[in-house]
């Protein structure tokens, strides 16, 4: 049977794609950040999983306001990387795996999850960035990417409840997949950040610590958080944690935080990323 092993949130921000991109890593400003992803590169190969799950937003490549899924899983064999205005990302295309996305997709809208199956998509720096972050820059990606999208971009984005209860719905799917498979579930985006307006470059650190303390300890906490206070204490943007939730809710309720790290400012936001294992 498939199993979910562990559970992976990262920062997407697309300036790290343009400083990996550009080799700028070493760079002063950029060597704090990939310094604090030189573990997570070695944890990523060790627990070498067969599939990941990669929670992630699209923004405004493979969607736009004309269509607005809530929830969005990707069928596909492959989903190259999408062209942002500065031609496609040089990183290798992102192979699927129909069978376990199909059978995700079956199960979750059986049990009430109103899925869109996406079976042509381009995937941008909300999916690639964390690949990269958690990978370098290999020929091809190490594992099997199931892509499942989430509207965190036109109001309103699903609650952080429905998020987790999704995960769970997730969960159950994988361990009812009839192939031994080592499943890795990514959240995405986030921490505190607001990209426009009166509060644009907002960060809120305090905030950001108690949702990774109570991620690891205590996700209901985190999943009671009204979409109002993530726009009030973590800007416009911070509303992206939901989707740390979808991660959570597929794990155990007892988990092991494997390694932590926070990072103020890249780009204009606060980056988060944890690890937590399945023991
Ligand atoms: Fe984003």
């Amino acid at each position: 049977m498939a199993k979910i092993v562990a559970g992976v949130t990262t920062s997407h921000v697309p300036a790290i794609a343009a400083a990996i991109d550009r080799g700028k890593t070493s760079e002063p400003y950029w060597q704090p950040v990939f310094r604090g992803f030189e573990f997570s590169r070695r944890w990523m190969k060790e627990i070498a999983p067969d599939v990941a799950i990669v929670v992630y937003n699209d923004h405004a490549s493979a969607f736009s306001l004309e269509i607005i899924p809530t929830f969005a899983l990707g069928g596909a064999e492959e989903f190259p990387p999408a062209d942002e205005g500065w031609g496609p990302r040089p990183v290798p295309t992102v192979k699927g795996h129909p069978d376990l996305a199909w059978h995700i997709a079956e199960s979750t809208i059986l049990d009430e999850f109103d899925m869109t199956i996406v079976n042509k998509m381009e995937v941008d720096h909300g999916l690639t960035v964390p690949l990269s972050l958690m990978c370098g820059q290999p020929k091809e990606w190490p594992f099997k990417v199931i892509p499942l999208c989430v509207n965190v971009i036109q109001y309103p984005p699903p609650s952080g409840n429905r998020c987790y209860n999704l995960g769970k719905a997730i969960r159950k799917a994988v361990e009812s997949f009839d192939e031994d498979l080592r499943v890795v579930i990514f959240g995405t985006g986030g921490m505190s950040h607001q990209l426009q307006g009166k509060r644009a470059g907002m960060l809120n650190k305090e905030w950001d610590y108690r949702f990774l303390d109570n991620l690891t300890k205590d996700p209901q906490a985190n999943v009671r958080i009204p979409h109002l206070e993530y726009v009030r204490e973590t800007g416009s943007e911070g509303i992206e944690m939901v989707m740390w939730l979808v991660m959570r809710g597929a794990l155990n309720d007892k988990v092991e935080e494997v390694y932590r790290f926070h990072h103020i400012p890249v780009s204009n936001t606060a980056l988060g990323h944890i690890i937590l294992e399945n023991r």
